[in-house]
């Protein structure tokens, strides 16, 4: 059991393998948050909360002429709204007489084994030895509005994952204006804030800066979690590196709307408030409703970040990832959207996927453009019929046909989307989300279904099913290639159009439960215009996402490293593609392509066949590596070894076998220099004990390799490969 009760002290304590989260309620029943950090059993943490008399932080009424006592500078559970703590609030409502106090005090607790889940949203799964739940109920006495704070605690995993249920117990009906998932009150501590900023074809750089005293916020407000801000972020030491220091990492299971707010208080302490988004959010809660949060997941590492990354990797792959290829191999795809974007017919496509099944890819992934009226993007979307002129037949006779070079056939579709030049809009203007009496913004050309409609989701989960009956489609890439504006319902009534974004998720999330359950064994690929929704909620459906529309192996570096820091390798998807690059126009060498690629789901992204003999010969070489080490690079531990956004030189990473009999250092010389000192790489993970053969040449100790580090290879020329492969003897 993790969770540890003292009834008498009211004291409440998560306990993992190296980690203690703990909270008590104190004599005015507020839920004191006391510790989150290293393993230090179940002692009481309480002797921390030691808050002086501070001017213009007033005072609970209760604590009468004790002038300590303050909730502008308690630590919190989940933060009151309107009563007297200033700082950055957890929830806030419109109370039935227009007021907009919210003030949780504790009423009860309850333990179960299992892990909890949320109803229509994604959420990590386990079984009662994965996890055990607390449950703790708040209520507003004045109000009656109730808060369910249940915490799921991953013991062997280090993980916390949290989430809300709120509930109307009161007399009238409520408005949420704002319903977050989590808050997380640190009395100690200097903290600086890693966060994964960028935008399209850039994604998830990353940046890290000192907390600031005022409020920081990171999210969106696109609808989509988004290429500008991950719904992931650390707070770590100022020393905190990869293998020392303490960071936390916190993520949410949510694909929409988002912020996470940080806050510096007077005090010094930090608050960490992560949720939905208060923009465009009002939420009716009529009396006898409830609405719960999305999930949040949290982890401490006292050991730097490669253990923070260990710890989500592990979970992400085991508890929230699911179907068929949750650890099947993946099969070595090529796409054609970049070897023929809008342009190709059946005898292109055979033709692509022939060159390249004789190179040993295994499936072809069939992009954007085979249905309704498509020829380039500014039609078509929502006709989910096959362009028989470009396909004769139909899908099937594609589909066989592959099957018969012996591979897998895979198709796209960007189901949430609508051109206005399409039969869909035409029969339905309705169905696209825009503002009555004004034009709406176009994006791509394209607007966005309303997916908080049944009748929408209905008519997409028909036409899906149909194409996906009628040939045999073993993946399928799911693209959205605009962010969401114009936010109105037609459906809904005015009082609740602040629920439209929210409902849109929803109502996203229940078509993906309905198609994935369908189709358990299909490979499923997230993507939103390149990684503009690479986020845990999606991963609950898709066990993959495409990474980025840069496929530039030297920009790659850089948006895989970022990603990394929370996300598995598994989930990366990664292409070798053309040179010069589509996206920046610069030469790469094949074989920093491929081990770029190669840290990810693989495949190629353009036509094989324009290749030289020499190239495709590369190729074949590179695709039986990618398959000779996938037990390292996809079920290894990874490590990051260089920053890049630091490391001009070179950048490196590390797969290391769970036994520690094997590694795979891939890296890539980013920029040549003359007369270059000596550069090493270092290397972790080894057993110190263990003597390694290196490359099949050298053999050295664990120890020599891991302190000494390997030499970087002399090579000519800037994004050039480097590979070692390390076997014990
Ligand atoms: C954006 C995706 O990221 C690309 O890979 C491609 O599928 C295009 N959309 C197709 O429109």
């Amino acid at each position: 059991m993790a969770v540890y009760v003292n009834e008498s002290k009211k004291l409440f304590t998560l306990s993992t393998a190296h980690t203690t989260y703990q909270m008590k309620v104190d004599e005015y029943g507020v839920l004191n948050h006391l510790y989150y950090g290293e393993n230090i059993g179940q002692e009481d943490m309480s002797y921390l909360l030691d808050y002086r008399d501070s001017g213009f932080s007033g005072n609970v009424y209760e604590a009468e002429n004790n002038r300590e006592y303050s909730l502008d500078t308690r630590p919190q559970e989940y933060s009151t709204c309107g009563v007297g703590d200033y700082r950055v609030n957890s929830v806030s409502v419109v109370n039935p007489d227009g007021t907009d106090g919210v003030d949780l005090r504790y009423v009860s607790y309850n333990i179960s084994k299992g892990k909890y889940s949320i109803p229509g949203m994604p959420a990590l799964y386990g079984d009662e030895n994965d996890a055990d739940t607390l449950q703790i109920q708040m209520q507003d006495a004045s109000t009656g509005l109730t808060a369910v704070l249940y915490y799921s605690v991953w013991e062997e995993r280090d993980i916390i994952t949290r989430c809300v249920r709120l509930i109307n117990q009161g007399e009238g009906d409520i408005v949420l204006k704002k319903a977050m998932s989590m808050n997380l009150d640190l009395m100690n501590g200097d903290w600086e804030l890693m966060h994964f900023h960028g935008r399209h074809c850039m994604e998830r750089q990353m940046e890290r800066v000192p907390v600031i005293h005022g409020v920081m916020e990171i999210g969106s407000v696109r609808g989509a979690s988004s290429h500008h801000h991950n719904p992931f972020v650390v707070l770590c030491e100022h020393t905190t590196t990869e293998v020392t220091g303490s960071c936390y990492g916190i993520g949410l299971v949510y694909s929409g709307n988002f912020a996470m707010q940080i806050e510096k208080d007077q005090m010094g302490q930090t608050r960490l408030n992560a949720g939905i988004h208060t923009e465009r959010f009002a939420w009716s809660l009529k009396q006898g409703e409830e609405f719960y949060t999305p999930e949040a997941v949290m982890t401490y590492s006292a050991e730097g970040f490669g253990k923070m990354t260990s710890n989500f990797h592990h979970t992400f792959r085991e508890h929230l990832c699911r179907g068929k290829y949750k650890h099947e191999r993946r099969p070595v795809l090529i796409n054609n959207w970049e070897a023929t974007y809008f342009d190709f017919d059946r005898d292109k496509i055979l033709q692509i996927a022939e060159g390249a099944a004789k190179l040993g890819v295994e499936m072809l992934v069939l992009d954007d453009g085979w249905f309704g009226k498509r020829e380039a993007d500014v039609s078509g979307l929502g006709d989910w019929f096959v362009n028989t002129e470009k396909l004769k037949g139909g899908l099937k006779p594609v589909a066989d046909g592959i099957n018969q070079l012996g591979m897998k056939f895979g198709l796209w579709f960007e189901p949430e989307a609508i051109s206005e030049d399409s039969d869909l809009y035409r029969q339905h203007p309705d169905w696209a989300l825009q503002i009555p009496g004004r034009k709406p913004c176009r994006s791509r050309y394209q607007l966005i279904l309303d997916m908080s409609r049944e009748d929408v989701r209905d008519y997409l989960y028909e036409r899906m099913t149909d194409i996906l009956d009628s040939a045999n489609i073993e993946y399928v890439k799911w693209d959205m290639n605009r962010h969401i504006s114009d936010v109105y319902s037609a459906l809904l009534p005015k009082e609740r159009q602040g629920e439209v974004t929210h409902r849109y998720m929803l109502g996203l999330y229940d078509l993906l439960e309905r198609l994935t359950s369908r189709y358990p064994n299909i490979l499923w690929e997230g993507c939103s215009g390149g990684g503009g929704r690479f986020d845990l909620g999606m991963l609950y459906y898709f066990p993959q996402s495409w990474c980025s529309d840069d496929t530039d192996a030297m920009e790659r570096v850089k948006i895989q490293y970022g990603t990394s820091f929370a996300y598995p390798i598994s989930s990366v998807g990664s292409h070798v593609s053309a040179v010069p690059n589509h996206q920046t126009g610069r030469i790469t060498s094949l074989a920093s392509r491929g081990v770029v690629a190669m840290a990810g789901s693989f495949g190629y992204e353009l036509d094989l066949n324009l290749l030289t003999e020499e190239e495709k010969n590369e190729v074949k070489e590179q695709i039986q590596t990618f398959k000779k080490y996938y037990h390292l690079t996809h079920e290894g531990e990874y490590y990051r070894l260089t920053n890049p956004f630091e490391n001009q030189m070179f950048a490196a990473w590390e797969y290391v076998s769970p036994d520690q009999t094997e590694a795979l250092i891939h890296g890539v010389q980013l920029r040549a220099q003359p007369s270059s000192p000596s550069q090493h790489i270092p290397v972790r993970g080894l057993n110190p004990d263990k003597m390694y053969e290196i490359n099949g040449e050298m053999v050295k100790s664990g120890r020599a390799i891991m302190y000494g580090g390997l030499n970087l290879p002399r090579q000519m020329g800037d994004c050039m490969a480097f590979e070692y492969y390390l076997k014990e003897v």
